[in-house]
């Protein structure tokens, strides 16, 4: 990661705050730059979602939460991601 990103990192999850127990969604996740940051604001109770277009780079977000030992509280997810109850909705839509 590179060291100049952090004062912006950490002046976005400020403006979050209170994180504590919360889910945060990071939405175009990248390696984890701030959802890596959140995992320590949100606390034992919160979660963080990672989510964004590159499975690569998933991956490398699922790697360095694993490091963390923050998998039980972090979820990572392709954006396009639908619940099975929106997929069954969609396709109703889309027979009507
Ligand atoms: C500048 S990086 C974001 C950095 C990240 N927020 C962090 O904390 O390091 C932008 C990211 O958005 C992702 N992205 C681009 N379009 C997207 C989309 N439609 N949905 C989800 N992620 C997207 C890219 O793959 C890239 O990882």
């Amino acid at each position: 990661m590179l060291a100049h990103l952090h004062g912006i990192r950490d002046r976005v999850l400020d403006g979050a705050e209170p994180l504590e127990g919360e889910t945060l969604l990071g939405v175009g996740a990248g390696d984890g730059l701030i959802g890596l940051a959140a995992l320590d604001r949100v606390g034992p109770e919160g979660t963080v979602v990672f989510a964004d277009v590159s499975p690569a780079l998933l991956d490398e977000c699922r790697r360095a939460v694993a490091a963390k030992g923050a998998d039980d509280r972090s979820r990572t997810r392709p954006p396009w991601t639908r619940s099975r109850a929106n997929r069954s909705t969609w396709r109703r839509r889309a027979r009507s």
